[in-house]
């Protein structure tokens, strides 16, 4: 693996292997990264061309604990501000000698044109493009579920909410297929869920209630507003009176069934707050196991880790 873009289209081993790396980084408690000098030397530079709090805090934190040299660019004081393309700034960087860049940018497909654009011995890794695929985020859910649950094969798991516009839904469809998922469902309204889930392996539910009932993991998702246009955008209360998962809601799932948020949570919008603090949600847990997914992926595709 040269780049990370996309969990499309990855074999089910190179998933596992991910895990598996991650895992090894993760102490015993769950809690405390070790520091390992798998990328002692390099360069990594973070590019966010959106705003983010976890992924990148967590690529941060990866990479120092990796030993690499971390830049994380300001794009907003950046010259992107006066007019310097994607590509130019990439060229700019690599001048610079950089080893690995960790792009998020609005436009789907950014960093498979940055991926094209520079030197074979430079690595990309997709840090959230547009609505297409955000692939470190779907493996630290996958880390999380096997962390929860072990095996994949006898999970329903139910991802609820804004499916037309999130990333993440179709990066952890895609994981969760590819690892063998017994059950892999989508809940939401009409105008929120697209019109291929069926060609991904996926049912599809139009009621909560419905589509929670038996489930051993429930994924939420915010609404993105911010890729929505007037039409599609329903008001926060009626939208959490049909799809907000409150505690009785939450007892139609499994009785162990967890909870999960990729963040950011919009608390009484799709999600109560007494589920977010509740014993099933497994929220800050997905943040922790991101460190050790993300020093995972970077020492796979740029620290030699076979
Ligand atoms: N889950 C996620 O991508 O969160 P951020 O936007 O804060 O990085």
């Amino acid at each position: 693996l040269i780049h990370l873009l996309s969990i499309e289209g990855l074999p089910r081993a190179i998933l596992t292997h991910i895990l598996d790396t991650a895992a090894s980084f993760v102490s015993v408690s769950d809690r405390e990264v070790k520091k390992v000098p798998l990328l002692r030397g390099k360069s990594v530079f973070n590019l966010f061309f959106e705003n983010s709090t976890r992924t990148r805090t967590t690529f941060d934190i990866a990479a120092k604990r990796l030993s690499a040299d971390v830049f994380t660019l300001d794009i907003g004081r950046s010259s992107t501000a006066k007019g310097e393309s994607l590509l130019d700034t990439v060229d700019n960087l690599s001048a610079m000698a950089a080893d690995l860049f960790v792009v998020r940018h609005s436009q789907s497909g950014a960093p498979y044109l940055i991926a094209q654009h520079v030197a074979p011995h430079v690595h990309v890794v997709n840090a959230g493009d547009g609505r297409h695929a955000h692939p470190t985020q779907a493996m630290l859910d996958m880390y999380t579920i096997r962390h929860y649950k072990q095996d994949f094969s006898n999970l329903t798991v139910a991802i609820v909410g804004d499916v037309l516009h999130s990333r993440v839904a179709r990066s952890d469809i895609h994981a969760l297929t590819t690892l063998g998922a017994a059950e892999v469902r989508v809940v939401g309204p009409r105008t929120l869920v697209p019109g291929d889930m069926a060609d991904m392996g996926v049912r599809v539910f139009h009621d909560l209630e419905e589509g929670i009932r038996g489930c051993d993991v429930i994924i939420m998702l915010r609404l993105q507003n911010e890729r929505m246009t007037g039409a599609l955008l329903p008001s926060s209360q009626e939208y959490f009176k049909s799809f907000g998962l409150t505690e009785d809601k939450l007892r139609l799932a499994k009785p162990d069934a967890i909870v999960m948020h990729p963040g950011p949570i919009n608390r009484g919008v799709e999600i109560d707050s007494a589920v977010v603090d509740g014993p099933q949600a497994v929220i800050l847990s997905q943040v922790t196991f991101g460190i050790a997914v993300r020093m995972a992926v970077m020492s796979i595709v740029a620290g030699n880790v076979a």
